[in-house]
């Protein structure tokens, strides 16, 4: 496999951090797009992003970008793509994919025309006429925006915010990817010391921990393209190498998590250490009003409930307003909470230093952030 163009899909809000994240990664001609992020590399920087992206959803082969209106031009184009570059004779290879405000619109429809499409050039080119596909997978994905049509080959398999460390979350988890970029806002690689005192399952200090330490989120799991013969066994020991020699030392960095829910401790404690990070978390139960700020500083990030899924929403307001008094102006601490109120900085009691439009899964939020 030589120089390709990739995507990483991305949550609304965080494409800037993503392509940041590639460039860190040496990764070429990287262009953030609106929910996604366009970049270029050999195969070593699918395995890299794939191992060490906090932020991406995944990573996608792009296997051509064109303009569709009728199903004769989509089942044209699809045709004339490579796709024997990738797929080989026994592999499967399924179809999904997404379409809006596009004349192709049935999802249904397009599936079946792109998989006849990839079928008929595969037959061409392998001069058979049925494939079995028991082989390895190689899961083609659409997205149709526009009447823009991409067309994808999936290399991650389960989402790339699937960590290994939440097997069970509490009741409003945020998605691992999205504390991860709020970890990053809040700049906690230099913030020795990190706190939430609305915890849940942990996922905000977890994901501060693995940033701070270095931990490349993806370094236990496999992938879907692990088992591509496009890319060597050698790349992926290589690229897992090259991750564990960035992590840092474990004891330059600690966290703390409060709930006022007994099983969410417990819970932040084992996923801490599902995820390598236990010995920096420390967790307890605790009202939020009890936090107390000291002399020694430290950044607070928190996902307090919303009143939508947890509480009602005079409650929800009244935790605003409790934060707004137990987290005090002081030079040595910051705030980052993210809240989908628009009437949050009036219930807090300040206007936010910076705010940032984020989404939490469909949910439009903004990321509140007090550091002065
Ligand atoms: C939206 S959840 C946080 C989810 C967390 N970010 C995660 O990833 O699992 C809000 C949490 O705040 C806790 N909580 C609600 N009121 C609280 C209070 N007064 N003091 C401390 N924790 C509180 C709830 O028990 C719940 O676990």
């Amino acid at each position: 496999m030589g120089p390709q163009l990739f995507c990483a899909p991305c949550m609304f809000g965080i494409e800037g951090i993503l392509g940041d994240e590639l460039r860190r990664m040496e990764a070429l001609e990287v262009r953030p797009q609106n929910g996604r992020v366009l970049f270029k590399g050999g195969p070593e920087i699918l395995a890299r992003a794939n191992i060490g992206s906090r932020y991406a959803e995944r990573i996608q082969v792009v296997m051509g970008q064109f303009k569709a209106l009728s199903f004769e031009e989509l089942f044209e184009k699809v045709r004339e793509l490579p796709w024997e570059r990738f797929i080989g004779k026994s592999d499967r290879f399924p179809v999904k994919g997404w379409s809006l405000d596009s004349k192709l619109h049935s999802i249904p429809d397009c599936q079946s025309i792109i998989k006849k499409a990839v079928v008929e050039r595969l037959k061409e080119r392998y001069r058979v006429s049925w494939f079995e596909e028991t082989g390895t997978l190689y899961q083609i994905q659409f997205t149709i925006h526009k009447d823009e049509i991409t067309m994808l080959i999936d290399t991650s398999g389960p989402g790339l915010h699937k960590r290994g460390y939440r097997a069970k979350s509490g009741e409003a988890p945020i998605k691992e990817t999205l504390a991860a970029a709020i970890a990053d806002l809040a700049r906690v690689r230099y913030a020795p010391r990190v706190f939430d005192p609305c915890c849940g399952s942990g996922t905000l200090l977890i994901e501060s921990a693995l940033a701070a330490l270095r931990i490349a989120p993806g370094i236990k799991r496999k992938f879907a393209s692990s088992s591509w013969r496009q890319i060597p066994e050698k790349i992926w020991d290589q690229e897992r190498s090259r991750a564990k020699e960035l992590a840092g030392q474990k004891n330059e960095f600690s966290a703390w998590g409060g709930d006022i829910d007994e099983e969410s401790v417990a819970l932040t404690l084992k996923n801490s250490e599902k995820a390598g990070v236990g010995d920096c978390i420390t967790a307890a139960v605790a009202n939020l009003s009890e936090f107390k700020i000291n002399s020694d500083g430290g950044a607070v990030l928190c996902n307090p409930p919303y009143g939508e899924r947890l509480l009602d929403l005079r409650a929800a307001e009244e935790i605003i307003r409790l934060m707004g008094r137990v987290f005090k102006p002081h030079p040595k601490w910051s705030y980052y909470i993210i809240s989908p109120h628009d009437d949050f900085e009036n219930l807090f009691g300040r206007p936010a230093d910076k705010r940032r439009k984020l989404y939490n899964g469909m949910l439009k939020c903004q990321l509140y952030m007090y550091y002065k």
